[in-house]
Order: C-alpha cells, then structure tokens, then sequence
C-alpha cells in the first residue's frame, strides 16, 4: 500500500499570490503533476490541512479543481488557515467521508493500513488541540481497530519539535493523549504537517511525522526566540509505503525537474568490481 501524504497548499484566489509572490496554486497543481507521474499510483492521497490560506469558498474552488484530477481516493483534513464551515462546504462534493457537522475526523477502513484524520482546528487561532470531546472520539476509535496497522494523520503536531517558533504553535493536547496513543503500538505513525518541513520524532512510542509543504518551506531555524520565516526550497510531500515485514516506510519526495534518472555506470576503480567478477565467473 502507498500513502502520498501531501500538506499546506495554501491556494488563494487566482491572482493573488500567498504572501505577495508565492504562487501557491501553481505548487498546488505541481505537486497533483507529481503525483499523477508517480509508478505505480499510490492507493490514496492524504492532505494534512491548510488547503487554503484564508479559508475563502473560492479557495476551496481552485483546491476542489486541482484534487479532482487525482483518480486515487484522497483524503483531506483541516488547518488553522482552514475555516471548517468553508472548507467542508467547497470540498464535500469530492470527499463525501466528511462529517456533516461538527470536527471533522473521521476513519477510512478501506484499505490495509487504517487512517484515522483528527481534526485539530480551534478557529481563529495558529495553533490546535485535541480537546476532551475529541480524546474520547479518538480513543473509541483507536478501540475499534482491533490492532490493525494504523496510520493517525492531523495537521498540527501533537509534539515539541525543538524549534522555538514551531513550538509556540503546536497541538495542545492533555497528559492523557500521548499514553493513549502510546497504549496502541499498532499506530505506525502520527503524521502531521504545519510545519512545512519534514522532521521526524520518536513520539508516545510511535514515530511523529512532519511532512513538507508542496509550496513554500519553513526555515530551519535552530535560535532560541526566533520566530518562523517561510524560504523557498524545494517543495515535497511524503511518500509512506507499508510493507508486510517493514510495517510502515516513510519518503520524502521533492518537486520539481530533476532531470531524467540515470544509470550508475561505476569506475572499473570501484570496490565491489572484484566481487562483482568473481559472482559472475
Ligand atoms: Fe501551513
Ligand atoms: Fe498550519
């Protein structure tokens, strides 16, 4: 089974760059380009919130548009630049699994790793939680996978990531939901986004997952204080492939024209030339 996890499109009205010269919608369609390319197709395409920057219907329009050349099912969940009432209106029509009303998490069973979205949006405010009344959505959940392979996906991170602008918007969670998760060892991963950039953490005895922006980057800023500063490097989405013996492996796939993929022709120098002659004569 092969999971695209892509994050933070940040699509904002036709013309109107992100941030003045960011032309998200174009990374948007780039990023679907990718991948609709990929062999073979993954299963399903996860998007782990802020589709849109400001939350407007007509975001949701151009995000609708773009995902609708994917034949793949994808799954999508929300941001804080996300408004929930706006994004389930646009986008329920190509993502039926979305709830009627209220958070919307929701289980897909469908395939051999199951995917639980939470929704961690507090509306009007950069950072999330899971509070009381999602903890106990989720744990009933969680109660009824019977240990199958579980992939948890939000968009912010229910962890420190040791970068101080990162940390001053996280998902505040209570003491109770990292024991939980940490009480299913059949959640191979809590893949989130937010962050755009990938990072990776042990977490509740699970890996913590962060996955890059299809647009623009964080800056990797390691200075106590500093707050975040987004950067142009190469945009990317993670590839997570289950495997039966692996369990769940998790790439990282950058965007872009990288030119065509070329053959290792070695050196007759190389080390592994000897070995190589006498297997095969
Ligand atoms: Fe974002
Ligand atoms: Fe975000």
């Amino acid at each position: 089974m092969i999971i695209v996890q892509l994050s933070d499109f940040h699509a904002r009205p036709n013309g109107r760059p992100a941030y003045g010269d960011v032309d998200t919608n174009a990374a948007m369609r780039r990023a679907v380009e990718a991948v609709l390319a990929m062999e073979p197709h993954p299963d399903c395409v996860l998007v782990t919130g802020d589709l849109a920057d400001c939350g407007l219907p007509e975001e949701y329009a151009i995000v609708q548009e773009a995902l609708a050349a994917l034949p793949m099912p994808v799954y999508v969940i929300p941001g804080n630049h996300d408004r929930r009432e706006n994004f389930a209106n646009g986008l329920r029509a190509g993502h039926p699994y979305l709830p009627e009303s209220g958070f919307l998490h929701y289980v897909i069973d469908d395939f051999t790793v199951r995917l639980i979205g939470l929704d961690t949006v507090i509306a009007g405010e950069d950072g999330g939680e899971i509070c009381a009344e999602r903890e106990v959505w989720f744990a009933e959940r969680l109660a009824e996978g019977e240990g199958r392979p579980t992939l948890v996906f939000m968009h912010h991170p229910p962890f420190r990531v040791a970068v101080a602008g990162m940390d001053a918007i996280p998902c505040r969670t209570s003491p109770g939901f990292a024991a939980l998760v940490a009480a299913h060892p059949e959640i191979e991963r809590v893949a989130c986004g937010h962050y755009h950039r990938p990072i990776q953490r042990r977490f509740a005895k699970t890996m913590g997952y962060v996955a890059p922006s299809s647009a623009h980057q964080v800056a990797l800023d390691l200075r106590p204080g500093e707050s975040n500063r987004f950067i142009l490097e190469p945009p990317a989405f993670a590839v997570h492939v289950w495997d039966p013996e692996a369990g769940l492996v998790s790439h990282v796939q950058p965007i872009g024209d990288f030119g065509p993929r070329r053959e290792f022709v070695l050196d007759p120098a190389y080390p592994g030339h000897a070995i190589r002659g006498e297997q095969n004569g």
